[in-house]
């Protein structure tokens, strides 16, 4: 017996001329609408990065994709790579300067690594008390000079964005320097960091962002330093028992183009860029602050994670404890920049 269910199924001659002269208009009607209402891009941008979405930078290039594509109608289109799923900390940098991406938000450490030295002072541990410390440098003189001294490196510096201020984990509290004997601690490739893990009597161990959370599973490292937000959103807290809330450095970032990306844009292209990345950094600021927060509320409700606050007296003596690192800085052709800083910026007392 023949497949009746088969056949029903094929359109007969009258359902295909149905679909001939009214329907297959109507759909290349819409498709044609469709086509105007978004334009095909005539610039893409890939934006890498190695952190996740629900993190300062994470959320700082999201709003800068948002304003990009309405500012520009859909003609300019910022892709983001995040989570180290293009390129890691290891490998943007060199990335961006042969032009496999177009722009990128590096934390201020991975910067000295290709030549731009004067970003090291951000390392430098308890440098600065507070945020409005940082901003004077960041958003002022001094940090206008350190962005365009990147053009030596094929980069175009446009402008910097806060994480916060480094906290310290381990299998159990950081409080004396005697905590920190025998640890291998995970530090970004910076000599500053490294002689910050030296004097504290710790051993540095250079390793990718995006390779810090299985080294802590497996042993290889046995703690790290990072914002709360980046601890939170890398699930560190099952790898990691004690978070010592030492606020010993900053971390930041310098958002940054490929040169001959940025020279051949035209014009309004670079000023729509421009802008929105202003915006975007200027919500990023505000918002850095917020996102630190919550982690550590999200934190202080993990069950196994305890964070441990330093008395004065405890920080003051780990303080004491790095000195050598600022003197091995200065003597490293430092002390200029370093003096600046103190001298404009380092007076300021309140909090941002
Ligand atoms: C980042 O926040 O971009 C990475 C920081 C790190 O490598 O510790």
């Amino acid at each position: 017996m023949a497949d009746t269910t088969l056949l029903s199924h094929q359109p007969s001659l009258q359902q295909w001329c149905i679909w001939c002269k009214y329907l297959l208009p109507i759909a290349l009607w819409a498709n044609l609408l469709h086509a105007q209402a978004a334009p095909v891009p005539t610039v893409v941008v890939r934006f890498s990065h190695v952190v996740a979405s629900n993190t300062p930078k994470g959320q700082m290039v999201e709003q800068l994709q948002k304003l990009v594509q309405q500012r520009s109608g859909g003609r300019i289109r910022l892709d983001i790579y995040p989570n180290s799923t293009l390129y890691g900390d290891d490998d943007e940098m060199e990335a961006l300067q042969l032009g496999a991406v177009e722009m990128l938000a590096p934390s201020l450490s991975k910067f000295s690594a290709v030549g731009a030295a004067g970003f090291e002072v951000f390392d430098l541990p308890f440098l600065f008390q507070n945020m409005a410390q940082v901003r004077c440098v960041t958003q002022g003189t001094i940090g206008g000079k350190l962005l365009q001294s990147l053009s030596r490196q094929q980069m175009v510096g446009l402008g910097f964005l806060d994480n916060g201020f480094k906290q310290m984990s381990a299998p159990h509290p950081l409080k004396k320097v005697q905590d920190f004997g025998g640890l291998r601690l995970r530090i970004q490739a910076s000599r500053v960091l490294s002689a910050q893990m030296r004097a504290l009597g710790a051993q540095p161990v250079v390793l990718p962002f995006g390779e810090t959370r299985q080294a802590l599973a497996s042993g290889v490292v046995d703690g790290a330093e990072n914002p709360l937000s980046n601890f939170l959103t890398q699930r560190l807290a099952p790898v990691q028992r004690a978070v010592t809330l030492t606020d010993h450095g900053y971390l930041g970032y310098a958002v940054v183009a490929n040169g001959q990306f940025w020279a051949h844009l035209g014009a309004a292209d670079r000023a729509l860029l421009t802008q929105a990345l202003l915006d975007a950094l200027q919500q990023g600021n505000r918002l850095s602050a917020q996102i630190n927060q919550q982690a550590r509320t999200v934190l202080e409700q993990t069950p196994g994670t305890q964070l441990h606050t330093l008395s004065v007296p405890e920080r003051q003596a780990l303080r004491q404890a790095v000195q050598p690192v600022h003197a091995d800085f200065e003597g490293r052709g430092g002390s200029t920049l370093l003096r600046q800083i103190q001298r404009e910026c380092l007076h300021q007392a309140t909090e941002n």
